[in-house]
């Protein structure tokens, strides 16, 4: 199987090659922006068409949500225009498509967990143009799996690791305590797309660790694991003032995964554990 990745450096670039690179049959092509730029539609075609892969797995987008905010035109621009050229084209030359999504698709309003078929109601720019990003690839690519994650972490910018820079200073980290979400290791993630991949059960997918929590006990529980004793403070989102806003709620239920498939994520806290023990 030939697979090309894009937006190869990122977190979960990163981890797929590396849970790839080693399988036997396997053949991966890795570009991030600067060997494809998924904005641009020609180069998008003539590349899919020369590499002619089985499968295309989108990990390019802007993920900076508060810069959404900021710079409207270049989010849609990844998110939605990027995402629809890469649909198109794999449908064009027969590839299967993964794009990733998020669970800020949702407004939050829900006490219950999101399933797949709930309905969305984004809050913010990135929200937005990752839910008109999903739509393009339904439309553009029969073949295509869309997967809604949330909380990532691995190789690259995340909260684990702001965490852990803040309490390298020693003083108290204040946290908010009025989101939740399910924080999710890229191993995990990756771990489930290629158990996905083998499979021809095309749809949307939620993919996120087992279980919940607020960004301030995922705080308390990154620091629990690391052995570390930090001074934490509760916040309330009002305190902290972001750009965009965030949804309450945005744990999702991964129900497809679970029915479709029989397959379950580990829990958030066994995820964490082994992403600090260095063993994921
Ligand atoms: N991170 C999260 O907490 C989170 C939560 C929910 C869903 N997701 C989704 O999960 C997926 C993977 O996230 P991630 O955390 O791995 O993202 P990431 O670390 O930000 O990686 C995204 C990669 O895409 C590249 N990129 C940006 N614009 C591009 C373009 N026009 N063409 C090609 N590549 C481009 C980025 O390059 P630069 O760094 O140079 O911009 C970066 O290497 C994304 O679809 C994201 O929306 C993430």
């Amino acid at each position: 199987m030939k697979i090309l990745i894009t937006g190869s450096k990122g977190q979960l670039g990163r981890e797929l090659a590396r849970q790839l690179k080693n399988r036997t049959g396997m053949e991966l092509v890795m570009a991030d922006i600067d060997e494809l730029d998924i904005t641009d539609a020609t180069a998008v075609d003539e590349t899919i068409r020369r590499i002619a892969p089985d499968m295309v797995i989108n990990c390019a987008a802007q993920t900076q949500v508060d810069l959404c905010e900021e710079d409207r035109e270049s989010a849609r621009n990844i998110n939605t225009k990027g995402a629809s050229n890469l649909a198109e084209a794999s449908h064009r030359n027969n590839a299967a498509i993964i794009h990733i999504s998020t669970d800020y698709v949702f407004d939050g309003t829900r006490k219950e967990p999101y399933t797949e078929d709930d309905e969305t109601n984004p809050l913010n720019i990135y929200g937005i143009t990752k839910l008109e990003g999903e739509k393009e690839v339904m439309s553009g690519n029969p073949r295509h799996f869309v997967i809604r994650t949330a909380w990532l972490y691995g190789d690259g910018r995340n909260f684990v690791g702001t965490m852990l820079q803040l309490a390298e200073k020693g003083n108290t980290i204040k946290v908010v305590d009025d989101q939740r979400g399910s924080p999710t290791s890229t191993t995990e993630l990756a771990r489930a797309i290629i158990r996905l991949m083998d499979t021809e059960e095309y749809g949307i997918y939620h993919g996120t660790c087992e279980g919940s929590c607020t960004w301030y006990e995922f705080a308390q529980e990154i620091f629990r694991t690391a052995g570390m004793d930090v001074t934490l403070e509760r916040c309330t989102s009002d305190e902290f003032p972001q750009k965009a806003v965030r949804p309450k709620n945005s744990v999702l239920d991964n129900r497809n995964f679970r029915e479709r498939l029989g397959y379950r994520f580990l829990s958030w806290q066994e995820a964490l554990r082994e992403y600090l023990k260095g063993e994921s």
